[in-house]
């Protein structure tokens, strides 16, 4: 048997912080998540001040928790999220993984957060070919790459201004819902009708692969603000027209990339029921694989954090492990391609 190693994960760039313990055969051990979404609610969004402070306070106790379950001293390095995410909330992450690094005298390894996303498939044992098209759908993020390997991305389109996440988040937010939207209109959505309004797809008629959500946004608000549809039949539109454009972007992307042997959907977006069954009816016509991470590893959580870390740990030379600033607000992925 091979000599076991472990590795510690910390996720802090948004509005939850985690903690995991993984092997390096991908297994968790242990997952430790606090969310601060109810903290979020007064506000119905992200306050990067507000969320700073609840990692301040919530890191160190579930780090504690978690080293009474596990000795933090036997893992062989401590990897964390560096970017992109909130300066602040990402520097509560960081300062937490340094500190322990001095105590236990253990490296540090960085990690791009939607490397993360991406590379939650190793938790589930998926074996993915490769070249692997890539959909990343979060709060932050909506971004079609092309991976070449785990740790080698081209980005082939993005969201040219708001992501689907925050698409999802700013409607339910117009229309009372809460935050984060997403689930919540999600939810609604399953009781009405999809075909009850036809809003047009951005970008469509363009074989680009970048997205645009912002206008369909004020397609859907106006809409909304007609008072012509009912809510369930609203979410139910809005939903499928949502998860026809991330197809549609993706058909247009498999056209243009002809070896591609898989697909990968990840994010906090990929949770929803309909864009993953459009993603499935897209990925058997195409007769390609797919692999959607379950819904618990497909939110922020620090056990993706922890198999990206893993596997560039084991994978990429030391030197690529060692040589990121502490967090990196902004980073660039195809600055990560270490291959
Ligand atoms: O990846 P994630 O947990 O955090 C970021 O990295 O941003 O994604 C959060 C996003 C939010 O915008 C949330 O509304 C959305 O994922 N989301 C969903 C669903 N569950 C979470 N959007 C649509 N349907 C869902 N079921
Ligand atoms: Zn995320």
């Amino acid at each position: 048997m091979t000599h076991q190693i472990f590795c510690l994960g910390i996720e802090s760039s948004c509005d939850e912080s985690s903690v995991a313990i993984l092997d390096n055969d991908y297994r968790i051990h242990h997952l430790l998540t606090e969310s601060h979404l109810k903290c979020l609610e007064p506000y119905k969004g992200v306050m990067p001040e507000v969320v700073s402070r609840e990692h301040v306070k919530h890191l160190p106790l579930i780090i504690d928790k978690l080293n009474h379950q596990f000795f933090l001293s036997k893992v062989s390095f401590i990897t964390y999220t560096a970017g992109p995410g909130l300066a602040g909330s990402l520097l509560v992450g960081a300062n937490m993984a340094q500190s322990l690094s001095i105590i236990f005298n253990k490296p540090i390894v960085p990690i791009h957060h939607i490397v993360g996303h991406q590379l939650a498939f190793l938790l589930e044992k998926a074996d993915l070919n490769f070249p692997c098209l890539s959909l990343v759908v979060s709060g932050g993020h909506t971004q079609l790459l092309l991976l070449t390997s785990p740790l080698n991305y081209k980005i082939l389109g993005q969201t040219r201004d708001d992501a689907a996440g925050e698409a999802f988040d700013k409607i339910a937010k117009h229309i009372g819902l809460g935050y984060p939207g997403g689930p919540v209109l999600a939810h609604k959505a399953a009781q009405g009708n999809p075909q009850a309004h036809q809003f047009s797809i951005p970008m469509s008629s363009s074989e680009t692969l970048d997205f645009s959500f912002s206008g369909l946004k004020t397609q859907a608000i106006r809409v909304w603000e007609q008072g012509i549809l009912s809510l369930e039949d609203f979410c139910a539109s809005l939903e499928y027209t949502i998860a026809q454009t991330l197809a549609l972007k993706t058909k247009h992307a498999l056209k243009q990339h002809n070896g591609v042997k898989s697909l990968l959907l990840s994010g906090g977006v990929a949770c929803n029921k309909k864009i993953r069954s459009i993603m499935q009816k897209l990925a058997d016509e195409y007769k390609i694989e797919l692999h959607i991470p379950d819904p618990r590893f497909c939110s922020d959580n620090a056990a993706m954090i922890a198999a990206a870390g893993m596997y560039k740990w084991l994978h990429a030379s030391n030197d690529a492990c060692s040589k990121q600033d502490l967090i990196k607000p902004n980073w660039f992925i195809e600055d990560c391609s270490l291959f």
